[in-house]
């Protein structure tokens, strides 16, 4: 799959739309730029993966809708569940260019969208992550994956949603990655609207994931209060808050 920045609609008062189109030109001097930072990174999530499948956070069982099937002993490997490296390094490349205060993300899983996120935030040396994940044993090796990258991070054992208030900081860049159904997005895309700056950016992974995860994305990418929409090939969405 070809890596591509969707453009899918742009209001005159869009700020990341002159952001977006630098990244073609810019894409090559980054990644060579960054290599090392990404070798190792690549490199710790291999060393995670090698600790093979390990047990999914128990709520994955009750959910509704899911459109995928959840056995009794559900297990994953960092693999299964992580962000690609391309969708990774842009956002490191997001990070660098946005300079965020805060960034929010969940769930972090084992860690590889985070990792990335700080070294986006190590490039400005500024700002800070807020990351959520309920799963105990998964939360404990993304706490010690992201050591390894910065400590520009606040990693919270829990639900996004139970413990929001926690996020102290207004955020520039949300990434909405957790249970991939469109009762649970809505309801998160709500509550992070109330955290967010005034031209944030949410991102939805996983768009495609199910028939119900399509029509949660086409609901919320054509409506015309955002100030512009996008995608990430066919599998993240992205909007600009007014
Ligand atoms: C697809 S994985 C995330 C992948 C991760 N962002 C990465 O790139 O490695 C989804 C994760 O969301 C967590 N999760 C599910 N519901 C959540 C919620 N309400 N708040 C925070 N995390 C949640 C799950 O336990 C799971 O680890």
């Amino acid at each position: 799959m070809v890596f591509r920045i969707r453009k899918l609609r742009v209001r005159g008062d869009s700020q990341i739309a002159d952001v977006f189109a630098r990244f073609e030109r810019q894409k090559e001097a980054f990644l060579a730029d960054n290599a090392a930072v990404f070798e190792e990174i690549e490199a710790t999530i291999k060393h995670t993966n090698d600790l093979g499948k390990l047990p999914l956070w128990e709520e994955y069982k009750n959910v509704e809708n899911y459109g995928r099937v959840i056995d009794d002993n559900p297990k994953r490997r960092m693999q299964d569940v992580r962000t690609k490296a391309e969708f990774c390094q842009f956002y490191t490349w997001l990070v660098s260019q946005m300079k965020p205060n805060a960034v929010l993300e969940f769930g972090a899983a084992f860690g590889a969208s985070g990792m990335y996120w700080l070294a986006g935030l190590n490039i400005c040396n500024r700002g800070k992550m807020y990351s959520f994940e309920p799963n105990e044993i998964w939360n404990s090796i993304a706490q010690s994956n992201f050591d390894t990258v910065s400590d520009r991070h606040v990693l919270t054992l829990g639900t996004f949603e139970d413990n929001i208030g926690l996020i102290t900081d207004k955020v520039n860049i949300a990434l909405i990655d957790a249970i991939h159904t469109r009762d649970f997005v809505v309801k998160q895309f709500e509550l992070v609207r109330s955290v967010a700056d005034k031209g944030a950016l949410v991102l939805f992974d996983d768009i495609n994931f199910s028939d119900d995860m399509k029509a949660c994305w086409s609901e919320i990418s054509q409506s015309d209060e955002f100030a512009s929409v996008w995608q990430l090939s066919s599998r993240v969405g992205i909007v600009e808050l007014p």
